[in-house]
Protein backbone atom coordinates (compact mmCIF):
# COMPACT_ATOMS: atom_id res chain seq x y z
CA UNK A 1 0.00 0.00 0.00
CA UNK A 2 1.43 3.37 -1.15
CA UNK A 3 1.82 6.27 1.89
CA UNK A 4 0.29 9.73 1.83
CA UNK A 5 1.87 12.08 3.50
CA UNK A 6 -0.17 15.57 4.13
CA UNK A 7 1.07 19.12 5.08
CA UNK A 8 -1.67 21.20 6.00
CA UNK A 9 -2.04 24.78 7.45
CA UNK A 10 -5.63 25.63 8.06
CA UNK A 11 -9.27 23.72 8.31
CA UNK A 12 -7.94 20.88 6.61
CA UNK A 13 -11.07 20.04 4.60
CA UNK A 14 -9.10 19.04 1.64
CA UNK A 15 -6.91 16.65 3.98
CA UNK A 16 -9.61 15.33 5.78
CA UNK A 17 -11.81 14.72 2.17
CA UNK A 18 -8.52 12.97 1.05
CA UNK A 19 -8.16 10.60 3.94
CA UNK A 20 -11.97 9.37 3.72
CA UNK A 21 -11.19 8.66 0.06
CA UNK A 22 -8.26 6.47 0.81
CA UNK A 23 -10.24 4.87 4.06
CA UNK A 24 -12.29 3.18 1.12
CA UNK A 25 -8.86 2.88 -1.91
CA UNK A 26 -6.59 0.32 -0.70
CA UNK A 27 -4.17 1.97 -3.36
CA UNK A 28 -3.17 4.23 -0.49
CA UNK A 29 -3.36 5.80 2.95
CA UNK A 30 -2.58 8.89 4.48
CA UNK A 31 0.09 7.72 6.79
CA UNK A 32 0.28 11.29 8.46
CA UNK A 33 -0.69 14.86 8.61
CA UNK A 34 2.44 17.53 9.36
CA UNK A 35 0.77 20.97 10.02
CA UNK A 36 3.08 24.30 10.90
CA UNK A 37 -0.15 25.80 13.34
CA UNK A 38 -0.95 24.46 16.72
CA UNK A 39 -3.85 25.52 16.34
CA UNK A 40 -5.03 24.31 12.87
CA UNK A 41 -8.56 22.86 12.68
CA UNK A 42 -6.62 20.12 10.78
CA UNK A 43 -5.40 18.66 14.20
CA UNK A 44 -8.75 18.36 15.34
CA UNK A 45 -10.07 16.19 12.18
CA UNK A 46 -6.95 14.01 12.53
CA UNK A 47 -7.72 12.74 16.35
CA UNK A 48 -11.44 12.20 14.91
CA UNK A 49 -9.86 10.59 12.07
CA UNK A 50 -7.00 8.61 13.86
CA UNK A 51 -4.69 9.77 11.53
CA UNK A 52 -1.26 10.19 13.55
CA UNK A 53 -0.60 14.42 13.04
CA UNK A 54 3.10 16.18 13.54
CA UNK A 55 3.61 20.22 14.48
CA UNK A 56 6.71 21.76 13.45
CA UNK A 57 8.16 24.97 13.74
CA UNK A 58 9.27 27.76 11.05
CA UNK A 59 13.21 26.54 12.77
CA UNK A 60 12.68 23.16 12.45
CA UNK A 61 11.03 23.41 9.12
CA UNK A 62 13.27 25.72 7.39
CA UNK A 63 16.74 25.63 9.82
CA UNK A 64 17.47 21.90 10.53
CA UNK A 65 16.78 18.60 9.05
CA UNK A 66 14.27 17.83 11.51
CA UNK A 67 11.23 17.65 9.30
CA UNK A 68 13.34 15.98 6.42
CA UNK A 69 14.45 13.12 8.38
CA UNK A 70 10.87 12.61 9.95
CA UNK A 71 9.34 12.85 6.73
CA UNK A 72 11.79 9.97 5.13
CA UNK A 73 11.38 7.97 8.40
CA UNK A 74 7.86 7.54 7.11
CA UNK A 75 8.78 6.13 3.28
CA UNK A 76 6.31 8.61 1.77
CA UNK A 77 5.32 7.67 -1.82
CA UNK A 78 3.53 11.45 -2.44
CA UNK A 79 3.85 14.70 -0.23
CA UNK A 80 0.57 16.48 -0.86
CA UNK A 81 0.21 19.99 0.60
CA UNK A 82 -3.76 20.41 1.21
CA UNK A 83 -3.62 24.49 2.26
CA UNK A 84 -0.43 24.56 3.33
CA UNK A 85 1.03 27.97 3.13
CA UNK A 86 4.86 27.87 3.67
CA UNK A 87 7.15 27.77 0.84
CA UNK A 88 8.87 24.42 0.90
CA UNK A 89 13.15 24.66 1.75
CA UNK A 90 15.09 23.03 -0.77
CA UNK A 91 16.30 20.53 1.29
CA UNK A 92 13.06 18.85 1.66
CA UNK A 93 12.28 19.36 -1.88
CA UNK A 94 15.68 17.53 -2.87
CA UNK A 95 14.90 14.65 -0.92
CA UNK A 96 11.46 14.19 -2.49
CA UNK A 97 11.84 15.26 -6.17
CA UNK A 98 8.89 14.98 -8.61
CA UNK A 99 7.19 13.68 -5.24
CA UNK A 100 5.37 16.62 -3.99
CA UNK A 101 2.46 18.27 -4.93
CA UNK A 102 0.40 21.15 -3.79
CA UNK A 103 -3.33 22.57 -4.82
CA UNK A 104 -3.87 26.31 -5.38
CA UNK A 105 -7.57 27.84 -5.57
CA UNK A 106 -7.17 29.17 -9.04
CA UNK A 107 -6.02 28.98 -12.64
CA UNK A 108 -2.43 29.06 -12.21
CA UNK A 109 -0.44 30.83 -13.42
CA UNK A 110 -3.28 33.44 -12.70
CA UNK A 111 -3.42 34.76 -9.26
CA UNK A 112 -0.15 32.70 -7.38
CA UNK A 113 2.88 33.65 -6.03
CA UNK A 114 3.55 34.95 -2.31
CA UNK A 115 0.58 36.24 -0.20
CA UNK A 116 -1.67 34.42 -2.72
CA UNK A 117 -4.22 31.84 -0.62
CA UNK A 118 -7.47 31.35 0.09
CA UNK A 119 -9.98 34.18 0.57
CA UNK A 120 -7.60 36.10 -0.75
CA UNK A 121 -7.38 34.83 -4.09
CA UNK A 122 -11.07 34.59 -4.37
CA UNK A 123 -11.41 38.07 -3.26
CA UNK A 124 -8.79 39.07 -6.04
CA UNK A 125 -10.68 36.89 -8.86
CA UNK A 126 -14.06 38.65 -7.59
CA UNK A 127 -12.26 42.31 -8.13
CA UNK A 128 -10.82 41.40 -11.28
CA UNK A 129 -14.80 40.46 -12.52
CA UNK A 130 -13.69 36.82 -14.01
CA UNK A 131 -15.72 34.77 -15.53
CA UNK A 132 -14.20 31.90 -14.49
CA UNK A 133 -11.82 30.61 -11.72
CA UNK A 134 -11.02 27.03 -10.95
CA UNK A 135 -7.73 24.86 -9.09
CA UNK A 136 -4.64 24.33 -10.30
CA UNK A 137 -2.49 20.38 -8.97
CA UNK A 138 0.86 21.36 -9.68
CA UNK A 139 4.45 19.68 -8.80
CA UNK A 140 6.39 21.74 -5.99
CA UNK A 141 9.76 23.75 -6.90
CA UNK A 142 11.23 26.36 -4.75
CA UNK A 143 8.65 28.86 -6.05
CA UNK A 144 5.53 29.72 -4.91
CA UNK A 145 3.17 27.83 -7.47
CA UNK A 146 5.50 27.70 -10.12
CA UNK A 147 6.08 24.17 -10.76
CA UNK A 148 5.14 22.08 -13.47
CA UNK A 149 0.73 21.98 -13.63
CA UNK A 150 -0.50 18.20 -13.39
CA UNK A 151 -4.05 19.31 -13.30
CA UNK A 152 -6.47 22.16 -13.66
CA UNK A 153 -10.85 21.87 -13.59
CA UNK A 154 -12.54 25.06 -14.26
CA UNK A 155 -15.91 26.47 -12.76
CA UNK A 156 -17.71 29.85 -13.77
CA UNK A 157 -17.88 33.26 -11.76
CA UNK A 158 -21.56 35.04 -12.07
CA UNK A 159 -21.73 38.33 -11.08
CA UNK A 160 -24.00 37.40 -8.76
CA UNK A 161 -21.01 35.69 -6.86
CA UNK A 162 -19.30 37.27 -4.04
CA UNK A 163 -15.45 35.49 -2.60
CA UNK A 164 -17.29 33.40 -0.23
CA UNK A 165 -19.39 31.39 -2.99
CA UNK A 166 -16.52 31.48 -5.21
CA UNK A 167 -14.36 29.25 -2.76
CA UNK A 168 -17.34 27.18 -2.17
CA UNK A 169 -17.16 26.37 -5.91
CA UNK A 170 -14.12 25.99 -5.80
CA UNK A 171 -13.82 24.02 -2.96
CA UNK A 172 -16.32 21.50 -4.11
CA UNK A 173 -14.09 21.03 -7.50
CA UNK A 174 -11.31 20.69 -5.12
CA UNK A 175 -13.15 17.64 -3.49
CA UNK A 176 -14.04 16.11 -6.40
CA UNK A 177 -10.72 16.29 -8.09
CA UNK A 178 -7.49 16.19 -5.53
CA UNK A 179 -8.22 12.34 -4.50
CA UNK A 180 -8.45 11.06 -7.91
CA UNK A 181 -5.43 13.20 -9.27
CA UNK A 182 -3.35 11.42 -6.14
CA UNK A 183 -4.50 8.13 -6.95
CA UNK A 184 -3.79 8.65 -10.76
CA UNK A 185 -0.20 9.61 -9.68
CA UNK A 186 0.46 6.63 -7.48
CA UNK A 187 -0.10 4.42 -10.06
C1 LIG B 1 -7.82 25.34 -0.35
O1 LIG B 1 -8.79 26.00 -1.12
C2 LIG B 1 -6.49 25.34 -1.06
O2 LIG B 1 -6.61 25.31 -2.45
C3 LIG B 1 -5.91 26.65 -0.61
O3 LIG B 1 -6.27 26.76 0.74
C4 LIG B 1 -7.53 26.13 0.94
C5 LIG B 1 -7.40 25.23 2.15
O4 LIG B 1 -8.67 24.75 2.53
N1 LIG B 1 -4.49 26.69 -0.80
C6 LIG B 1 -3.82 27.81 -1.09
O5 LIG B 1 -4.34 28.90 -1.18
C7 LIG B 1 -2.31 27.63 -1.31
N2 LIG B 1 -1.73 28.78 -1.89
P1 LIG B 1 -8.78 23.51 3.53
O6 LIG B 1 -7.82 23.80 4.70
O7 LIG B 1 -10.19 23.50 3.99
O8 LIG B 1 -8.40 22.28 2.79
Amino acid sequence: MKQIVILASGSGSNAENIISYFKENPLAKVSAVFTNKKTAKVLERCDRLEVPAFYFNKTAFTNSDSVVQLLKSLSPDIIVLAGFLWKVPSNIIAAFPNQIINIHPALLPKYGGKGMYGAKVHQAVKENAETETGITIHYVNEHYDEGAIIFQAKTSVEPSDDANTIAEKVHQLEYEHFPKVIAKLLL
